[in-house]
């Protein structure tokens, strides 16, 4: 069977036999994270696995009422814009929907400022956690209890958080101890979220014996097996929210553990849809995309100009997808999304290119000039201005490996040939 088919297949078996399985001392333990900014899987490429609204749906199937906690491993979102922030919060917000237990405060989230620690708490229902950071002025918890475990949440870069918010953080081992001790004394199995990789949780299980679960950030999938290190287990749900990772907890030890790839098998969740909506009609309404930064070219004739002399090449991109590409992303609502319409579009990062269908109506689109560059000059003067030759290095920043994993110049090109 192909790896694809067995996910399926592995996702349908689970859901039918597991809700049945859960023993009376058992809980469920589901844990997420590693958003990095992909709220949603971009569409460019099909079928693609991840986004919010997939991860509500499978959190949602993949619990047992009133014995599963929910944890999140934070990294949100990879800057610190305005749209970083609203895209945190979305985030936040989405995982209330599941009832989350407890979410890393890291670096990434302390970068959009002490301010929005407020705002994600409570919009995630209190969730964040920081061991080394909880207590002070910023409002998140040391750790938090849910089921029969103890919760806490580190991040080893505490130097640049300190930075960041204008605290001092306890060092990562006086944290880690404060969640051994607590959990002894409260008879409670202590789980630790880690921003750090794998190799650094290994220390700290070494260190820290008696840590029964350690979650660590990968770039990549989640591990066929949990690692293990003595009686600890460490496990990571992956990058790019992509997957989520589901173990039981026995009474004794942690059993049961699988991964599921948030593939489109798993419809959008009402709830969450509702809160992607929202999130959407912020970024347009505070037209984000009128923000980003552009630089000065030559100027843009637009892909009409073209036409009264090269008929046979207009019709050609004419029939092609890239005349269209505009109006796939404003099928999405995502045509005011500075994350999507750069290379849906001609020239966005410059003075003279795309503002909106309105303003620029020949700039739309991945138009003539998205590969041959800005011809205004040419246009008018086509003898006295000559364009460069282009070739498959124009291709490359839009069809990347992330958006066009299937690209390949010589098949693609055959499809556009002019
Ligand atoms: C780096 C450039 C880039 C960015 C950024 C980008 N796209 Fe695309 N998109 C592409 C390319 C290239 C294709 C064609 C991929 C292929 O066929 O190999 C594509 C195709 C698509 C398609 C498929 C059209 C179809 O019907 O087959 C959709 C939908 C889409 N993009 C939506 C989005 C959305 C939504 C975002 C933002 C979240 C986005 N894109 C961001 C480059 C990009
Ligand atoms: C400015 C960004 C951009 C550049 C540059 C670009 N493309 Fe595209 N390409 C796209 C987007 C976006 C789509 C998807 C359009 C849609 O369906 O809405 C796409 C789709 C395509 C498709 C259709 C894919 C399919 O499955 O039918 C082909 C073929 C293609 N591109 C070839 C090329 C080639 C070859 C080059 C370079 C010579 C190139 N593109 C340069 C953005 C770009
Ligand atoms: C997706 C990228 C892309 C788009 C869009 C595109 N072209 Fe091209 N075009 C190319 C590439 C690449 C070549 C060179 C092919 C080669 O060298 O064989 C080319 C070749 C040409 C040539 C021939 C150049 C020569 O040296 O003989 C002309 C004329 C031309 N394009 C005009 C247009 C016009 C007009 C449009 C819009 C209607 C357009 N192109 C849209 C990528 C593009
Ligand atoms: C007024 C007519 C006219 C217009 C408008 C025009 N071109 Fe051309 N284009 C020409 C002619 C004529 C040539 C051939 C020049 C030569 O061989 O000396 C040419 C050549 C080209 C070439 C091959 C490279 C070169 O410079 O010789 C490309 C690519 C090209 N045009 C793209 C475009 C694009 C893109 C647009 C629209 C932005 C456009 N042209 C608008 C007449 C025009």
């Amino acid at each position: 069977m192909k790896p694809l088919v067995w996910i399926v297949a592995l996702a349908v078996l689970s859901y039918s036999t597991i809700s049945g399985m859960v023993g009376h001392d058992h809980h469920v333990l589901i844990i997420a994270g590693a958003t990095d900014g992909y709220l949603s899987p971009c569409g460019c490429v099909k079928p693609m696995s991840g986004g919010l609204r997939r991860r509500v749906t499978a959190i949602k199937q993949l619990s047992v009422p009133n014995m599963t906690t929910v944890i999140e491993t934070g990294g949100f979102v990879k800057d610190s814009g305005r749209q970083d922030q609203m895209k945190a919060e979305a985030i936040a917000e989405t995982m209330k929907l599941v009832k989350v237990a407890a979410i890393n405060y890291g670096l990434e989230e302390a970068r959009l400022g002490a301010g929005m620690a407020a705002s994600l708490d409570r919009l995630s229902g209190e969730a964040l956690v920081a061991t080394g950071l909880g207590g002070g002025a910023i409002p998140v918890k040391k750790f938090k209890v849910s089921g029969p475990f103890l919760i806490g949440g580190i991040d080893p870069r505490i130097e640049q958080i300190g930075a960041a918010l204008g605290s001092k953080l306890e060092p990562i081992d006086e944290s880690v101890r404060a969640l051994t001790d607590e959990a002894k004394e409260s008879k409670l199995v202590p789980v630790l979220m880690t921003r750090g990789d794998l190799e650094s949780a290994e220390a700290i299980a070494k260190k820290h014996p008696s840590l029964r679960l350690i979650v660590c950030s990968v770039k990549s999938s989640p591990y066929d097996a949990p690692r293990r290190v003595g009686d600890t287990l460490i496990v990571t749900p992956g990058e790019h929210a992509k997957y989520v990772v589901r173990i039981e907890w026995d009474g004794q030890a942690f059993t049961a553990y699988r991964f599921f790839d948030l593939g489109p098998e798993y419809a959008d969740d009402k709830q969450a849809q509702e809160v992607y909506t929202a999130y959407l009609a912020r970024v347009t309404s505070e037209d984000l995309l009128s923000m980003v930064p552009r630089s000065e070219t030559d100027v843009f004739a637009g892909s009409a100009a073209c036409a009264p002399c090269h008929a046979a090449e207009q019709r050609v991109w004419k029939a092609s997808a890239h005349s269209k590409a505009l109006a796939t992303l404003e099928k999405e609502g995502h045509d005011r999304d500075p994350d999507c319409t750069g290379c849906h579009v001609v020239g966005l990062r410059s003075v003279n290119g795309f503002r909106s269908r309105a303003i620029t109506p020949n700039l739309t689109d991945v138009g003539c000039e998205s590969c041959h560059g800005p011809s205004k000059l040419h246009a008018m003067n086509p003898t006295k201005h000559k364009l460069a030759k282009v070739g498959k290095e124009s291709c490359m920043p839009c069809h990347n490996t992330e958006h066009s994993p299937t690209f390949d110049f010589d098949a693609y090109w055959a499809k556009i040939k002019h």
